[in-house]
């Protein structure tokens, strides 16, 4: 059982944590997206400790957080559609599956021991700083207990994790408020997980279609979905009424007992889905059912989101 420090956002402050990671520690710190859990990537022993902590499988890789493309090219190789993706989009919420370098320095334990490393360069004030006050490649899945809800609001982080890292960076909350969208680039760009970034707009810097594989093609059973992201009730989905016993987790202008956006907002409620399943789980909501969310921009990964948080398990 760890005691866990809780940095502000100044300087000195980032600077403490900077040391924390280079010391082999746990720091969870802000993004855009949701919060993460923060490693030195180079370090096995720190690997090895994180997954720990979230208790996640180590056959599932993480993503290596990273200051800069020119930083990004010492681990991994771009080819041109991938050089104008990470210029496109970066920093930003786009994930990119890239080669690993013969070269590297990266852990083993980080890409699970495939030949691709994911990467990105996140768009927040505190990660960026962070990263520059280390100095080097921070691996982090989100900051909460694997198969749990994601983290978005620095409370989340500290009810999850308190006592299982080192420390957290009190940064507010994540603006996007979904885990980034991943694509791998080989053999052609193909969509690994929707996310933050929306599906239109990487297709709309390609001039074409991404492939779909993986996590996001449509499964032929329902036990094909890997239960995650999971609130304590049940979740009904595409639910145009409530039933007995239900609350109702409300998008559109619906009475509800939380509603994502009463305006039909996407944006707005990615921005507050994972803290809405976080307030079901405080509420004790044993059978929630979710409104219709249409399936395009974000909504293609909050309905990805919300399908795995139905999922059985
Ligand atoms: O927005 C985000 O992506 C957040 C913040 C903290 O950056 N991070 C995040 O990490 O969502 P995590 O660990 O929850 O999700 C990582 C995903 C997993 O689905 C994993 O399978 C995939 O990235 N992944 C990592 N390395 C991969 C690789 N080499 N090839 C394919 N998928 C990979
Ligand atoms: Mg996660």
């Amino acid at each position: 059982n760890l005691t866990t420090r809780i940095f502000v956002t100044d300087r000195t402050e980032l600077d403490k944590a900077a040391c924390v990671l280079a010391g082999g520690g746990l720091v969870a710190f802000p993004t855009e997206t949701v919060y993460g859990l923060g490693v030195d990537a180079c370090n096995s022993d720190a690997v090895a400790r994180l997954y720990l902590a979230k208790g996640r499988p180590s056959f599932n890789p993480l993503i290596v957080h990273i200051g800069s493309i020119e930083a990004a090219q010492q681990f991994v190789d771009f080819d041109d559609t991938a050089l104008a993706l990470a210029q496109a989009f970066w920093p930003g919420a786009l994930t990119l599956v890239l080669p690993l370098r013969h070269d590297s320095t990266i852990s083993p334990l980080v890409t699970a021991g495939l030949g691709t490393l994911a990467i990105r360069v996140p768009d927040h004030g505190v990660a960026n700083r962070l990263l520059a006050a280390f100095g080097g490649p921070i691996a982090a899945p989100s900051a909460n207990p694997s198969g749990q809800v994601s983290p978005t609001k620095f409370a989340h982080v500290r009810d999850l994790m308190s006592g299982r890292i080192d420390g957290v960076i009190d940064g507010g909350d994540c603006g996007v408020g979904l885990e980034s969208t991943i694509i791998a680039m080989k053999p052609v760009p193909t969509l690994l997980r929707a996310g933050g970034l929306p599906v239109e707009a990487i297709e709309a810097a390609l001039g074409y279609n991404l492939a779909l594989t993986g996590e996001t093609s449509a499964p032929s059973s329902p036990g094909q979905l890997a239960s995650h992201y999971a609130p304590k009730g049940t979740v009904r989905l595409n639910a145009r009424s409530v039933e007995t016993g239900e609350t109702l987790l409300g998008f559109g202008p619906v009475e509800a007992v939380i509603n994502l956006s009463s305006s039909g907002d996407l944006v707005q409620a990615a921005a507050g889905l994972f803290d809405a399943l976080h307030q079901l789980n405080a509420m004790g909501a044993a059978r929630i059912a979710v409104s219709p969310i249409p399936d395009h921009g974000l909504g293609r990964a909050i309905n990805d989101r919300l399908r795995r948080a139905a999922a059985p398990r």
